[in-house]
């Protein structure tokens, strides 16, 4: 449904793309537009690109690109009604009508009320009987009665049908319970619960609304975790288990554990301000919800190889999220939760102390498996060292751990800071290059996508391209164009689209900004239509250009004509455009 073109002016009026793309990445102002380091891919130099003037971005790195709401869509992954809403919330502006986004809002408020309800009925199925599998297994786990309230914890029988017979008693359809992702339906139609034999973690977001369940196994068959599915309430690369606790814990920095176990058991031994994924890697997005609560995250994962990956990814990710990481190295025992069982909370307050800045957990990492005594020993520790300091961002903080390493292992500071340079630099133009290839990769990945016929006819597809282009900075040539080609002259089906669409907006009278384009065409392809506005600004296209790009269609044509493969639709519509022109 097409909104108000007032209200998308005053939408976007109230929410210039500078402003908003700078909440997300640094922008750097040159002259007229701004240049920032590209959101959605990975870079060190930048390739992204603001334009003040036409309000749209473009990345000569990933092809990104569009309007304001494109971006938005984009970075919060978000559908456009979901995007524009977001947009007049943040600019204050009221929406036209609140029916547009009804539909949307009502599933959800359907989702959250199914949510409180199965999470109510998990809970009182596990204090239903005293000597139920699902209680006797939390207390078994260590879990006091005050810690199952506070998560509100719940149990699912083994059972096939108990949540769905309750919910549709309460008047949810069969429909709704999968929406809700509480329920799916097996191949011969038959609805059963998707948390089967299982202890229930219940997932709350940041106003109390329950989003989503984790389910653990109990024992037979499966898998021993099971998480919600994404729904329209829940989205688990974008949330985090426990924050609705820790972020009222004022303390300025997380725990972050690998398991909902972990979380509940650090909480009960008195440290509210945990968290856990939801059972996946650690993601960006995350990273920058933590960096909304804190500025340290200790990192408490699993001492197994598998949490020691986890660690490093996660070190990464963090940083690159502006926020001091320290590591928690849990000896003697596989997890937190396990070392809390055996050794006590406060045993693990004086870990907590101790834990290690991530570049010394890192550095002592490189002793692993090493005779520290010999010689060789030694060499290969200061080798594989060089590495880590080399990565150290900061130039002063790096000297300060190759001080450090060197007094420690007796070796001269201006040697070993002789290899960190060398290696630094070493890497920095191996980056570059690799940049540089990921761009030229990504780009004609991105052509191939949405485009994929250019590959195949360059020549056309630059022309049609460079049409376009004239007709955006043009709409008043649209006669000229039009008199000597339409759009069955277009060769790729992509610019055909595009070139039908111009038609109508300059046609209609209607606006043919980037924006309007976002009706018709999804956000990859705005990123298309953006690129052709951002490659050909710097460039006057005359008309006596345009006038050689047509004659490379209709040329194009002749060709085809010329060739005895034609199939007969391609030669109906081929007679039918030579009959259109000899009238
Ligand atoms: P772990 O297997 O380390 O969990 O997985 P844990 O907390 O030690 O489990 P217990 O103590 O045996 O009960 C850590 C996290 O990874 C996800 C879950 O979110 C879990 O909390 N996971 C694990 C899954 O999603 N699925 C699985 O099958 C296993
Ligand atoms: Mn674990």
């Amino acid at each position: 449904m097409a909104l108000p073109d007032d209200f998308l002016y005053q939408l976007k009026n109230a929410n210039s793309i500078e402003g908003v793309m700078s909440s997300y990445t640094s922008l750097k102002r040159t002259g007229h537009n701004y240049v920032c380091l590209c959101p959605f891919h990975s870079e060190k130099s930048p390739s992204c690109t603001v334009y003040t003037d036409t309000q749209s971005f473009y990345c000569f790195g990933c092809g990104a690109g569009g309007d304001v709401i494109t971006f938005v869509m984009k970075s919060e992954n978000l559908d456009y009604f979901e995007a524009v809403k977001y947009l007049a919330e943040r600019g204050n502006i009221p929406l036209p009508d609140e029916q547009f986004d009804e539909n949307s809002s009502r599933i959800k408020q359907r989702v959250y009320e199914i949510n409180r309800l199965a999470a109510r009925f998990f809970f009182s199925q596990l204090k239903a009987q005293r000597d139920n599998n699902g209680l006797a297994y939390l207390l078994n786990r260590g879990l006091s009665l005050q810690t199952i309230e506070k998560y509100g914890l719940g149990y699912a029988d083994d059972k096939w049908n108990n949540l769905k017979n309750y919910l549709m008693s309460e008047g949810y359809t069969e429909n709704e319970l999968i929406v809700a992702g509480l329920c799916i339906k097996s191949k011969s139609g038959n609805l059963y619960d998707v948390f089967r034999n299982r202890v229930i973690f219940p997932i709350l977001d940041l106003r109390g609304n329950v989003i989503a369940f984790g389910g653990r196994l109990l024992d037979g068959e499966g898998p021993k975790y099971l998480n919600s599915s994404d729904t329209p309430v829940f989205k688990k690369s974008r949330n985090l288990f426990s924050l609705n606790f820790a972020k009222s814990s004022n303390e300025k920095r997380l725990i972050l554990a690998e398991g909902y176990m972990d979380v509940i058991a650090i909480n009960q031994a008195g440290f509210s301000n945990t968290v856990a994924t939801l059972g996946t890697a650690l993601t960006p997005e995350q990273a920058r919800l933590m960096s909304q609560y804190a500025e340290e995250i200790i990192i408490a994962y699993d001492s197994d190889d598998a949490g020691q990956k986890a660690t490093y990814k996660a070190i990464a990710l963090l940083s690159d999220a502006g926020l001091k990481t320290r590591v928690l190295t849990i000896d003697n025992a596989k997890d937190p939760d396990e070392f809390i069982k055996k050794f006590g909370a406060t045993r693990f307050k004086l870990l907590l102390d101790n834990s290690e800045g991530a570049i010394v957990y890192e550095l002592n990492k490189c002793k692993n498996g090493l005779d520290m005594e010999s010689d060789t020993g030694k060499v290969e520790y200061l080798k594989r060292v060089t590495h880590i300091l080399a990565d150290i961002k900061s130039s002063v903080e790096r000297e300060v751990y190759i001080s450090r390493v060197a007094n420690e292992q007796g070796v001269s500071k201006e040697t070993l800071l002789y290899e960190v340079n060398a290696l630094v630099k070493k890497q920095r133009n191996m980056n570059e290059k690799r940049e540089w290839r990921n761009i030229t990769n990504q780009i004609t990945a991105k052509r191939d996508n949405i485009n994929p016929e250019a590959a195949k006819y360059p020549k056309e597809a630059k022309a049609e391209t460079g049409i376009i282009a004239f007709l955006l900075n043009n709409p008043d040539k649209l006669e000229f164009v039009k008199s000597r080609l339409q759009a069955e002259d277009f060769v790729t089906a992509f610019n055909k689209r595009v070139f039908i669409s111009i038609v109508d907006k300059i046609g209609g009278s209607k606006d043919i900004s980037i924006s309007s384009f976002n009706d018709d065409f999804t956000p990859d392809e705005m990123g298309k239509i953006s690129e052709i506005s951002a490659k050909t600004r710097e460039i006057n296209i005359t008309q006596e250009t345009v006038s050689d790009y047509i004659d490379v269609l209709l040329s194009h044509i002749d060709n085809t004509a010329n060739g005895n493969d034609m199939s007969d639709e391609d030669f109906l519509n081929f007679f039918n455009s030579l009959k259109q022109k000899l009238n």
